[in-house]
């Protein structure tokens, strides 16, 4: 049995929900309206600018993204064009209190179909773009600490004195 959309909860990092590659959904049903809408009022409710399902616990192709120019529901969303890069910081709502620098494209081509099961092609650039590649990261179980450099990771794991000792052992001469 699944559970009821209506108990549906973000998932946080170390869940292996979030770890798991989407399957892409062959028939589109009621029951993915119902899911695409709760994770629309979920994404609002926590401030966020995109969710994806297996966030949620659901492992199918499932995103919505939107950054103040209108919601997008997007089912099998793919990547067909890429084009320039660009690196932003990025949170996550699966990764509470986190900010990661990734570098994506800056400009993006998708195809995917809509909740009418139409097939459809969105143009993104900057802000969007970024957010849908994102989104499609976690279709594939790779979230943002996983772009986090040595710095980074070191940081996350609290060890700011380790570096902190490291550069003092720098500094000093070796005698
Ligand atoms: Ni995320």
């Amino acid at each position: 049995m699944s559970t009821p959309i209506t108990e549906l909860k973000i998932r946080t990092i170390g869940d292996p929900a979030l770890r798991r590659n989407a399957r892409e959904v062959k028939q589109i049903t009621p029951r993915h309206k119902e899911i695409l809408s709760k994770m629309a009022r979920l994404m609002y409710e926590r401030k966020g600018i995109g969710l994806a399902a297996p966030q949620l616990g659901i492992n199918e192709c499932l995103i919505i993204v939107d950054v103040g120019s209108g919601l997008y529901k997007l089912i099998n969303p793919k990547i067909i064009k890429k084009e320039g890069c660009r690196v932003m910081e990025e949170g996550c709502l699966s990764v509470p209190d986190t900010y990661i620098k990734v570098k994506r494209a800056k400009k993006i081509l998708i195809k995917a179909k809509d909740i009418d099961c139409n097939s459809i092609t969105v143009e993104a650039d900057e802000l969007l773009a970024c957010v849908i590649q994102h989104e499609i990261d976690h279709l594939k179980g790779k979230l943002i600490v996983d772009y986090a450099s040595f710095l980074d990771k070191l940081k996350l794991l609290g060890k700011k004195s380790l570096i902190n000792k490291k550069n003092a052992r720098l500094s000093k001469p070796k005698i």
